[in-house]
């Protein structure tokens, strides 16, 4: 069974003393992990501040990024082993906004991808989608190439604990939502891709989130779809009633 995951993308948005408050509000408020799992990725400056906070220690603090070399001269970089070190289980990898702000290349986010599994951590791997290869009906290649690309030289056992993300770019931030049905259609396009390259089983145990401007209104009906296991919200999630709105869906 793929337990859902709900997990939140802060981005650059939040000061020390706005992760410690969101804390306190949010984490007895959490559902057991059993039931739905609950992250939040948070830029690193403010890793160690959630993780004091985190009480009930339902909530899983994940990292938004890291560089693909463990340590170095790498100025201004985050190790994925300090990470590592801190406890953090999730770090995301390959969002839109480092694909197109920061450069990031299908080759950069597969080593990327290595380094997270090299130190124990799961990647949130990020397809992004452009409204034109939608209307030019490209999807089909450039699932296959985000996917396969990011994937390059993982294995099977590191393939079954993936968690990716079907992002649209067109929908991130933009207050417009893929419907359920293209959301499901993204994420069926993902899974498939998976089982190409590592057959059913794999690609059954692994699980496909829906990024782009998810809301306490439309998580419901994107949950219901079935190849949709966990949201991944930006904006949704800066304010913590709001993050346990969608944490407390419903089924
Ligand atoms: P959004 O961002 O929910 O604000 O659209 C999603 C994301 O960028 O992961």
């Amino acid at each position: 069974m793929r337990i859902p995951l709900i997990a939140g993308n802060w981005k650059m948005n939040k000061s020390v003393d706005d992760a410690r408050s969101f804390m306190q509000i949010v984490s007895d408020q959490l559902p057991e992990p059993d039931q739905v799992e609950t992250a939040i990725a948070a830029p690193a400056i403010l890793l160690e501040t959630m993780i004091e906070a985190n009480g009930a220690d339902r909530l899983r603090i994940g990292a938004e990024n890291c560089y693909y070399e463990d340590a170095g001269a790498f100025t201004g970089e985050t190790s994925p082993q300090a990470l590592d070190q801190m406890g953090i289980p999730y770090v995301i990898v390959g969002h839109s906004e480092r694909r197109s702000y920061f450069n990031e290349t299908d080759d950069i986010i597969n080593r990327k991808v290595h380094a997270v599994y090299r130190n124990h951590m799961t990647p949130i791997l990020c397809c992004d989608e452009t409204m034109g290869r939608l209307e030019a009906g490209e999807k089909i290649h450039w699932v296959v190439s985000q996917v396969t690309g990011a994937l390059k030289d993982i294995t099977d056992a590191q393939a079954r604990q993936l968690v990716i993300a079907y992002e649209p770019s067109w929908a991130i931030g933009s207050g417009k939502s893929a419907s359920a049905d293209q959301a499901e259609e993204g994420c069926y396009l993902i899974r498939q891709t998976v089982a190409d390259l590592y057959g059913d089983d794999v690609a059954n145990q692994m699980r496909v989130l829906y990024g782009g401007s998810v809301n306490p209104e439309n998580i419901s009906q994107i949950m219901a779809k079935q190849n949709i296991d966990g949201v991944l919200a930006g904006g949704a999630s800066l304010d913590p009633e709001t993050f346990l709105q969608l944490v407390h869906y419903q089924k």
